[in-house]
């Protein structure tokens, strides 16, 4: 007996050993779902009560999560490489301004966090909407896969649910508007389960399940078409409020909003919510086939969006594009090996630090020419000191314009874009700003310059006004001023490590 017992210890310890050894060398896995245009300060999380549960409530819900460009192509180069706008050139959502051009591919994918997971022998996988050019004939067609996947499913172009084409693995695949088949989130859904069940066993993976949830033209799965018919976008802060102290483009505005501008803002709020419901039918989903599979334990999931949006505030009926909370804010929640759950971080992290990330949970790799720092820090704050890896973020915008506004014929040449069917427009080419967003003692301060021909200024803070409701501009001690403005001058042209710290000669 004593020896039996004997040898059943043995093998019980060999066999924990075996389960520890093999457990703390493997590399962990990444799960990454990046939604489009998705909110925060409208409430865009809540509908995804599953994803909240199953990813925040058991890591890091991130309440200062900036995108540094808010708007798609422009963001998700960003988030690609790791870098500023200005550092990365695709400046706005057309191949003339860099986004998944040849210049791109060649200077920027290239060098891309996807190409170096695979360099460390990563299982690679991509489904979803890329970069708003992608898959078009001056973008190298769908014969363009880009470095570093293994298993490629691009959307050709930007977002939609039905009737588009995929690039699979280099070769065109044309879809209809059948359901279930064709509805792109689900697409996305079936493709990541199928990569699961029939990946490589022996490599760590990376997924990056890229939905067009909830960007238009916001079409929900059937089963949801007439979900949250109570909803409508929410009244406060700076809906329907006449943004006086603005620069042009938002005082152009109609306030009080026309009654149809109204409705269908309401109506755009409610089939948001409904398509991040088969987002969050996704999420469980995957989880749940991550657990039955024994890889929950190592896999890190990491959920985001590219840029936020606004319906209705300063009258601005529905878009992004502008320096204001509404679409700066973007959601992070973080789950994985070791990170304890129910936390919430309010450091400030951007979409620059997501590639920077992904290698340092992988195996510490810091990756060099990147704007972004790792906020691995953050989501082990036990292990760590609390001094913040930097208190400021930059953001930048250049605003984008169309020769011809349909429908609107005196703006023909205006330099607009996005005019809505009373002619307020959503952009133009001098809405081209910088901002600066940083802690400072009790306040934190938003300074942006606009490269309007007014040179026009705006500072909130946004501690005291976190609606942006007043702009202290003209009321700020001009020595506050010169000291924020030169910082935010510092970092519009920083390139890697500066971007992190603002030299001090420049806070006197
Ligand atoms: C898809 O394309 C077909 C053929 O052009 C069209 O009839 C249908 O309305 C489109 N469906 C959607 C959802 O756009
Ligand atoms: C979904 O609802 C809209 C009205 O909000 C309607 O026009 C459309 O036909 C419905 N689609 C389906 C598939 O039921
Ligand atoms: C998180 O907190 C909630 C209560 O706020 C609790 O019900 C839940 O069990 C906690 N989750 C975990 C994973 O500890
Ligand atoms: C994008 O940027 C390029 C280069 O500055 C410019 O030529 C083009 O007009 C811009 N696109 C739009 C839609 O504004």
């Amino acid at each position: 007996m004593a020896t039996v017992n004997k040898l059943f210890n043995i093998s019980v310890f060999q066999f924990l050993a075996f389960v520890s050894f093999s457990f703390c060398n493997s590399k962990p896995n990444i799960v990454f779902v990046l939604t489009d245009d998705q909110d925060v300060t409208m409430g865009g999380q809540l509908p995804m009560v599953k994803t909240k549960k199953l990813i925040g409530d058991n890591g890091v819900i991130f309440t200062n999560m900036f995108t540094t460009s808010p708007l798609c192509c422009p963001s998700r180069s960003s988030i690609m490489t790791g870098r500023y706008v200005h550092n990365h050139g695709a400046f706005n959502n057309s191949l003339s301004g860099g986004c998944s051009s040849k210049t791109w591919q060649q200077k920027q994918e290239i060098d891309a966090f996807p190409t170096k997971l695979k360099s460390k022998g990563y299982s690679t996988f991509f489904a979803g909407k890329y970069l708003n050019q992608y898959g078009h004939q001056g973008a190298g067609g769908v014969e363009h896969v880009p470095p570093g996947w293994d298993v490629w499913n691009g959307l050709v172009g930007n977002s939609v649910y039905y009737n588009y084409s995929l690039s699979v693995n280099g070769v065109r695949e044309k879809h209809g508007d059948t359901y279930p088949q064709d509805y792109l989130t689900d697409v996305i859904h079936k493709r990541a389960r199928n990569f699961l069940d029939k990946r490589d066993k022996s490599a760590p993976f990376f997924m990056m399940l890229s939905t067009p949830a909830c960007h238009g033209p916001f079409t929900p799965a059937p089963q949801y078409n007439s979900s949250f018919a109570d909803k409508q976008a929410p009244r406060e802060g700076s809906y329907n409020k006449k943004g006086d102290d603005k620069h042009w483009l938002i005082r152009q505005a109609i306030v009080p909003m026309p009654d149809d501008t109204v409705q269908n803002s309401d109506d755009i709020f409610r089939r948001r919510w409904r398509t991040l419901q088969s987002v969050d039918d996704m999420v469980e989903d995957i989880v749940q086939t991550l657990k039955q599979k024994n890889l929950l334990d190592n896999t890190y999931i990491v959920f985001s969006s590219d840029n936020g949006y606004h319906l209705g505030q300063f009258g601005l009926p529905y878009d992004k594009r502008q320096l204001y909370e509404f679409d700066i804010r973007v959601p992070l929640m973080v789950r994985g090996p070791g990170i304890k759950p129910n936390q919430t971080s309010n450091k400030i992290v951007a979409n620059i630090d997501l590639a920077p990330t992904f290698l340092d949970l992988v195996d510490r790799t810091v990756l060099p020419n990147v704007d972004g720092l790792s906020f691995r820090p953050y989501l082990y704050p036990d292990q760590n000191s609390s001094v913040p890896l930097r208190d400021f973020i930059l953001i930048e915008h250049s605003g984008e314009h169309v020769n011809d506004v349909q429908g609107c014929p005196g703006y023909k040449n205006q330099g607009l874009n996005n005019c809505d069917r009373h002619c307020v427009c959503e952009d133009s080419w001098n809405n081209t700003f910088a901002c600066l967003i940083q802690l400072q003692g009790a306040s934190t301060f938003k300074t942006c310059e606009l490269m309007d021909n007014e040179n026009f200024v705006e500072i909130y803070d946004l501690k005291s006004d976190p609606y942006e409701l007043t702009n202290l501009y003209k009321t700020m001690d001009p020595k506050q001023f010169s000291n924020l403005q030169r910082q935010l001058h510092y970092l519009a042209t920083c390139k890697g490590p500066q971007c992190n710290s603002v030299p001090s000669n420049l806070l006197k």
